[in-house]
């Protein structure tokens, strides 16, 4: 068995089942069934219907996630799942470049002639059951709304902004590069720019390893994006001694009136270092006949904001919630990361799915390492040691301060946690603290 094909969670197919409905897993490698099922994925985000080309790029690279659906067998058309999801584990980037398996959910709808009848809850509750059956200690998503998936214990865990840059405003005062910007195809870049964005990836909590039709799309070779790839201008940065250390897509669109005032949208811009950084920011900010970068889904904590004439010209014209975890084994999540101080934190977890309800106590030593261990147990006696922080608060709290980019003494001040003793949130704060700003530069 592998996590593609664990039995579906029994509670949410008895629910379903119930009311005429079949939850089931589709059979990938059968070309009609998934093709079905990516028709009926398609449908439910209002996007049209998906060529036979871009059937096949799924099939190939798409087809070893976990492929669920519902369906409803009284319908005309029976063969379209009314409802769908999928699901895969994948590496999650974790403070002190440690990572844990997440598992990263997606295509989650439900076809308007179904909805508001229980069926995204039973999915959801179904994924997080198989997750925590297959040892996956907490589930991520990135959503269509804010609205959705508190109710299922998660909560948002990394921030983005979408940045709009007046380049007649923003002069460079960074580092001069060593290195140099080249133009690169984007079939280049689908093998060169791999790597970069691996290593990438492992310096920032929030990232996840992108497989190969999540790596496809974000490059512009696959899925969607694809018809207007054609627009698409890659560049890739070479440091002092040749190495590819970062790349830029981006596109360009005119204006209506002025040649000379193009729009820049930088559709992805990925760096190993500061210096690969400068290079590609200071090059897209001096492109010729261009007065405006648009930079959408960067990172809420930007060094570019400190490289320029004047930090107003680096306008964030958006900021939101962008990846949501749910935390379903305290223990095996709160021990893969590292933590910035030593201390001992008590926590009473609340968590109305089951999962991570309870009580533990987190011991950090001195080299960001925690051990995590049941408060219920003999030793403690229920009790949290004197010396140690201690806070109540929800599943979805606990997802929102994993990564180290929400703040305890925020959500006390926001009436969400609760201290049970004074002083705690800061204590949380400095030991959750993450030296590297969480963010997930790309959608799943
Ligand atoms: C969002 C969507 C999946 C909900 O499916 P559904 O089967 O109608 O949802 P359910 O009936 O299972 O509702 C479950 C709960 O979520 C709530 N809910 C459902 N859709 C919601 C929405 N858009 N905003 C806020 N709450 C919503 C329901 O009120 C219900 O609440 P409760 O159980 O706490 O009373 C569906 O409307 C859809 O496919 N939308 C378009 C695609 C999309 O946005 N998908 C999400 C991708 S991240």
């Amino acid at each position: 068995m592998t996590f593609a094909d664990a039995p579906i969670a029994a509670d949410s197919f008895g629910k379903l089942n119930a009311g005429g409905l079949r939850l089931g897993l589709v059979d990938t490698s059968d070309r009609d069934a998934f093709a079905a099922w990516i028709q009926a994925d398609s449908r439910g985000f209002h996007e049209g219907r998906v060529a036979e080309k871009q059937i096949d790029e799924q099939l190939q690279d798409v087809a070893y996630r976990r492929t669920t659906g519902v369906w409803d067998d009284s319908m005309t058309d029976a063969a379209t799942p009314v409802a769908t999801v999928s699901s895969w584990p994948t590496p999650l980037t974790l403070p002190g470049e440690t990572s844990v398996s997440a598992w990263a959910i997606s295509s989650v709808t439900v076809a308007p002639t179904h909805q508001r009848r229980g069926i995204a809850r039973a999915l959801l509750e179904a994924e997080l059951r198989t997750a925590h059956s297959l040892g996956i200690p907490l589930a991520i998503l990135t959503v269509s709304e804010a609205t959705i998936y508190s109710r299922f214990g998660f909560a948002p865990t990394t921030m983005t902004a979408d940045l709009e840059i007046d380049t007649r405003r923003a002069s460079w005062t960074g580092p001069a590069a060593s290195g140099r910007v080249q133009f690169i195809s984007l079939e280049q870049l689908q093998s060169v720019g791999r790597g970069v964005a691996e290593r990438a990836r492992r310096g920032v909590p929030g990232e996840i390893e992108l497989d190969d039709y999540l790596w496809g799309r974000l490059i512009g070779l696959l899925g969607d994006a694809k018809d207007e790839a054609k627009n698409l201008r890659a560049v890739i940065y070479h440091d002092a001694a040749g190495a590819p250390q970062g790349f830029a897509l981006y596109r360009l669109a005119s204006h209506a009136t002025d040649f000379a005032a193009h729009t820049a949208t930088v559709e992805h811009l990925c760096t190993v270092t500061d210096d690969a950084y400068a290079g590609l920011w200071r090059y897209l900010l001096e492109l010729p006949l261009v007065t405006t970068v648009s930079a959408p889904l960067r990172s809420v904590d930007e060094p570019l904001i400190w490289q320029v004439t004047d930090s107003r010209a680096v306008r964030t014209t958006h900021r939101r919630d962008h990846l949501w975890a749910r935390i379903l084994d305290v223990t095996a999540a709160l021990e893969a990361r590292r933590y910035s101080a030593p201390g001992r934190i008590a926590l009473d977890v609340t968590d109305r799915l089951g999962f991570a309800h309870g009580r533990v106590l987190i011991a950090v030593d001195a080299t960001g390492t925690a051990q995590v261990s049941p408060l219920d147990g003999l030793e403690h006696n229920g009790e949290a040691p004197a010396d140690a922080a201690s806070l109540a608060l929800t599943v979805n709290d606990l997802g929102a301060l994993y990564l180290g980019g929400v703040s305890a003494r925020t959500l006390v001040r926001a009436g969400r946690i609760t201290e049970l003793r004074p002083g705690s949130a800061d204590a949380v704060d400095a030991t959750f603290h993450s030296p590297a700003t969480p963010w997930l530069s790309s959608w799943f």
